[in-house]
């Protein structure tokens, strides 16, 4: 697992090389949004809950280690189904040990939420990046139904929580647009008695809602001056569910870019989820000119899910408005790869909670773009890329962070040198099998 490998100070510094077309036909793991949620809906819910597809990387792995260390039974079958039978809302009871959530911001928050309206102690942990990570934003919300929390400095891990023993409902609304901010209240509003409301200034990923919605949780959702009031009514047991996960947006985006930028290149990318809170990027890039098209549409557990063909296309630069930056957080590096193969300048704006992921992603991807080449500018939440072909050549530093690290391996398809990254190890926190699968496709990934 790549935390560990990291806690024994190993990196794995991989290169990209300028590869033909890329062809054929590919499945993404699963969407790492529902996975997450899946094992923890599961695990306080009555009855087994048989998950399919779940996304088997480090990430969810140690959600699932977390719910088995608060009492749910977590059990993977060798047709890879993973069961889990749930303890039930109030159920949880404290860990024995640190809950570890590795590099996983979701992971933590979404747990905390869960975990806070419980009268159990449960102290969380994490690797290096997520400690940086801001947790105060979880913490503020989930006080005010009376859960204590003992923090390191400045709101980060490693916490401890003392979960609420007479939990309070709240009403809350997003000071950011996160959905994490916004599914930890509600996972809170679970095991408390009464309603417990978010209100949601801007939309974001909406997973939690639709799948609290077919575990049968009392939820409803109202639109109030351009506003999502989400409220949940406390103290009601979630019934088991089977669950389809399908595959996760948020990676198809490599490979997409990646057939659209390496010349002659046509693929399919099957069943991908296409919830309208995910697919900014898509939207994003047809609007440069991307030849992407959704194939065999259908529902699939609740979610719209398409196969997409994707092929080699001149992409010109665009505006992307800060109003689409919820639906399309994840996707702003490979977007910088791309645009800085477009004809012309690519501007991007509401880019702040870049800033608080795995890394400074604006620093990051601004970092990388330079050091191959590609000219760019930058505020506090806007970047600017300029188009024409990157010529390559530069190591990236990754900083711990997955989507970094695939973004600039991606580039290096395209680029006239290769491109390096000064580590790979973080990709399997959300894609194991990266670089099989691009090689598969005609990619030229190797050990640097
Ligand atoms: C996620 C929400 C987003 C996203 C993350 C997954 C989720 O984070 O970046 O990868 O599953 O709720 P924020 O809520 O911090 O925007």
């Amino acid at each position: 697992m790549p935390h560990d490998a990291a806690q024994t100070a190993k990196t794995l510094p991989l290169l990209s090389r300028r590869a033909g077309p890329l062809k054929g036909r590919i499945r993404v793991p699963g969407d790492k949004s529902m996975s997450h949620r899946a094992l923890m809906f599961g695990a306080v819910a009555t009855g087994e809950t048989v998950i399919e597809g779940l996304l088997e990387a480090e990430d969810v792995v140690n959600t699932a280690k977390a719910m088995a260390a608060l009492g749910a039974s977590v059990v993977r079958d060798d047709r890879g189904h993973w069961h889990v039978r749930g303890v039930g809302i109030g159920g949880l009871t404290s860990p024995a040990g640190d809950l570890d959530f590795g590099n996983s911001g979701t992971g933590v928050r979404l747990a905390m939420g869960l975990m806070s309206s419980t009268p159990l102690v449960a102290r969380c942990v994490g690797d290096a990046s997520l400690s940086r990570r801001p947790m105060g934003r979880v913490t503020k919300p989930l006080a005010q139904f009376g859960t204590r929390f003992e923090t390191a400095e400045g709101d980060r891990l490693p916490l401890t929580l003392h979960g609420a023993r007479d939990p309070k409902p709240v009403t809350y609304t997003l000071p950011v647009a996160s959905a994490q901010v916004k599914s930890a209240v509600l996972l809170a509003g679970l095991n408390t008695p009464g309603i417990t409301t978010v209100i949601e200034p801007v939309p974001t990923r909406d997973h939690t809602e639709r799948m609290l919605t077919s575990f049968g949780a009392k939820i409803s959702v109202a639109e109030k001056d351009g506003a999502r009031h989400i409220s949940v009514e406390g103290r009601h047991e979630l019934k088991a569910q089977h669950i389809a996960v399908p595959g996760d947006p948020s990676s198809a985006a490599f490979p997409m870019v990646a057939a659209l930028l390496s010349e002659g290149s046509d693929i399919v990318i099957e069943n991908i989820m296409l919830n309208p809170t995910r697919t900014g990027l898509i939207v994003t890039l047809q609007e440069m000119g991307a030849d992407i098209t959704l194939e065999n549409r259908r529902q699939a557990g609740g979610e719209d899910v398409a196969d997409l063909r994707v092929r080699h296309s001149r992409l010109k630069g665009v505006r992307v408005p800060p109003e689409r930056a919820p639906s399309m957080i994840d996707e702003y590096p490979i977007l910088a790869v791309a645009a800085s193969f477009a004809e012309g300048t690519t501007r991007m704006e509401g880019l702040e909670e870049l800033r608080v992921k795995e890394s400074d992603r604006l620093a990051a991807v601004e970092a990388g773009l330079q050091v191959n080449g590609v000219i760019t500018h930058s505020g506090r939440d806007w970047l600017e890329v300029q188009g024409g072909g990157a010529p390559g050549g530069g190591t990236v530093k990754t900083h711990m962070d997955h989507r970094i690290a695939m973004s600039f391996l991606v580039m290096g398809l395209a680029s006239r040198i290769h491109t390096s990254v000064d580590d790979s190890l973080f990709i399997a926190t959300s894609f194991p099998g990266f670089t099989d699968l691009m090689n598969g496709l005609g990619a030229r990934l190797q050990p640097a």
